[in-house]
């Protein structure tokens, strides 16, 4: 089929759309709605941000999830538009952004309250692709024709291990204390294996101590709690984009906190820059200019290994960006939900528990979880490292909320403890397995000429797509990820990620090699119907830096 270039483009050959040197400014500007999906699959549609703060706006304005061009611009600024972000404009890209996740919001949920609204609303906005796929899931027997979901960040590679190990007898216990109310911070026999599991693979300096522990049902609540005993509403934690999306909604649900951007960029402009790279100097501006926007930031938020860069921070850079918290009197909020699971060991990946000295003990509290590491994103067990009591304490009232059965409490104590299970037979296993299927992924992409960023850690990829969008905006970003989801392939977009550039994608691969395989050809099938954006005048190509990726 004949494709007709747009106006602004040149046709040339091989299906190649030709960008003339200067893109014609001020094309219309684009509202995102929800029809797009841009969709996370662990996380919510993310709206764009704008200044308002909770409680929420009066006015409805459309479906939820539509945004007006208003928005955008609170957002982006008017220069990017609907432009291509391909070599952005130094001077015009803004540095930072605050979110409100309500800023366009709207319900006629009359029996709710003010906050059950917002609730519901983030429920029918988020995951237009997550509620499709689990309509209609690929089964390789049952529905062959299904959705492949490459777009949920879990690890299925793993089961047989697990359900072996979960199986065994030593799993099943029942006494009386474990029938009862528990210690809401959590079963003392579980704060002890799990200071001891810190101790040994985080590899501390000095033994962690279970007075410093509190358990609860995954990470998500963790950030819910921390945002509500840390903040006041309104109030807003910084962190660096792209992110796990669903933090927004973590920590706005019921501490009404938001988050402050840090946008970081593709483009390498050092000789040892990574693409996406955080540094003191961009947390700094970003502060900056968010207080000068009358926002109070009270801390920082750090995802290592990052979500969804697969990324990691060296000691060094950790140290940098506590002591730039320590400075500012912030909190930080370390999320190390996949920290066994760098399957690259050479990138020698150290967790802020190894480190000899923090710069702020009191204001740095270490969140993980079995979710990611040990593939049990269903089982909802996460742990808080804090030697701040006053934290502890408050995260532990919350407990009551989130916390666990007294026999998942024992099962994780015996899951935990096994060190010789975890260390010979589970995490070697786990990393060649994750290895394997990380480097199928990017084999393919490597064949597709598709750049990305990968180092060796997490589920994902972080894929440049921007040559498959012809303006480079946020709504062909949607379309795109439309045509893959049509094409029963769900992938998640930049956009779900408050990423600033269009175009960007995440891809999981820590699934079976049918699927991967079937997943694989799907997307391909997708770009080979989309014509490609060379663009002449400033082709700015994401490298793929031998240390970058494997
Ligand atoms: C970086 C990050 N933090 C936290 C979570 C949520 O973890 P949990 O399932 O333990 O709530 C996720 C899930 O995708 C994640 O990617």
């Amino acid at each position: 089929m004949q494709i007709e270039p747009p106006p602004q483009m040149l046709c040339v050959p091989a299906g190649l759309w030709l960008r003339p040197p200067k893109p014609k400014p001020g094309l219309s500007r684009q509202c995102l709605s929800s029809d797009l999906g841009c969709c996370g699959a662990e996380g919510l549609l993310l709206l764009c941000p704008a200044t308002l703060m909770f409680p929420l706006p009066q006015t409805p304005t459309g479906r939820p999830g539509s945004a007006s061009s208003q928005d955008m611009d609170s957002a982006y600024g008017d220069s990017l538009q609907g432009e291509c972000l391909r070599k952005p404009d130094r001077k015009q890209l803004k540095l930072y952004g605050v979110g409100d996740p309500v800023a366009m919001f709207s319900s006629d949920s009359s029996c709710l309250s003010s906050r059950g609204r917002v609730s519901k609303w983030f429920w029918d906005s988020a995951e237009e692709g997550y509620r499709t796929y689990h309509m209609d899931e690929y089964d390789e027997d049952k529905n062959p024709s299904g959705i492949i979901n490459l777009g949920t960040s879990e690890n299925k590679l793993c089961f047989d291990l697990l359900s072996r190990r979960l199986k065994q007898n030593d799993m099943l216990h029942v006494e009386p204390s474990l029938l009862q109310y528990p210690d809401w911070r959590g079963h003392l026999f579980l704060r002890e294996e799990v200071a001891k599991f810190l101790s040994f693979y985080c590899k501390s300096p000095a033994p962690m101590k279970p007075e410093n522990v509190v358990v609860l049902n995954g990470c998500a609540s963790l950030f819910s709690a921390l945002a509500t005993v840390l903040c006041e509403a309104g109030e807003a934690l910084l962190i660096p984009t792209p992110y796990y999306g669903a933090i927004t909604q973590h920590v706005y649900l019921y501490g009404n906190v938001r988050l402050a951007y840090v946008y970081l960029e593709s483009e390498v402009t050092g000789l040892n820059a990574r693409p996406f790279q955080l540094t003191v100097k961009k947390l700094e501006l970003a502060l900056q200019g968010v207080n000068s926007e009358g926002v109070k930031v009270k801390g920082l938020i750090l995802i290592n290994p990052q979500n969804p860069l697969g990324d990691i921070y060296s000691p060094e850079e950790l140290q940098e960006f506590l002591g730039f918290a320590m400075r500012h009197q912030l909190h930080v909020i370390m999320d190390e939900v996949y920290m066994l699971s760098v399957f690259e060991e050479s990138l020698g990946y150290r967790s802020v528990l190894s480190l000899e000295r923090l710069p702020d003990p009191q204001r740095t509290h270490v969140m993980w979880a079995t979710s990611k590491d040990f593939g049990m994103s269903g089982l909802r067990f996460g742990i808080l490292y804090t030697e701040n009591q006053h934290v502890a304490t408050a995260v532990a009232s919350l407990c009551r909320y989130h916390g666990l059965s007294g026999l998942v409490q024992h099962q994780m104590a015996q899951l935990l403890r096994d060190h010789d299970w975890i260390s010979q037979v589970y995490l070697p296993e786990n990393h060649a397995r994750l290895k394997a299927a990380h480097t199928y992924v990017s084999e393919e992409l490597r064949a597709l000429g598709i750049p990305f960023v990968s180092r060796g850690a997490g589920f994902f990829i972080w894929v440049d797509l921007r040559k498959y969008l012809r303006r480079g905006t946020f709504e062909e970003e949607g379309l795109l990820w439309r045509q893959f989801l049509d094409n029963k392939v769900l992938l998640s977009c930049g956009k779900t990620f408050e990423c600033k550039e269009p175009g960007w994608f995440r891809v999981v691969f820590s699934d079976k090699e049918n699927r991967l395989h079937l997943g694989m050809q799907r997307v391909r099938q997708v770009l080979a119907r989309q014509p490609q954006v060379v663009d002449e005048a400033s082709p700015c190509h994401t490298q793929e830096p031998s240390t970058q990726s494997v």
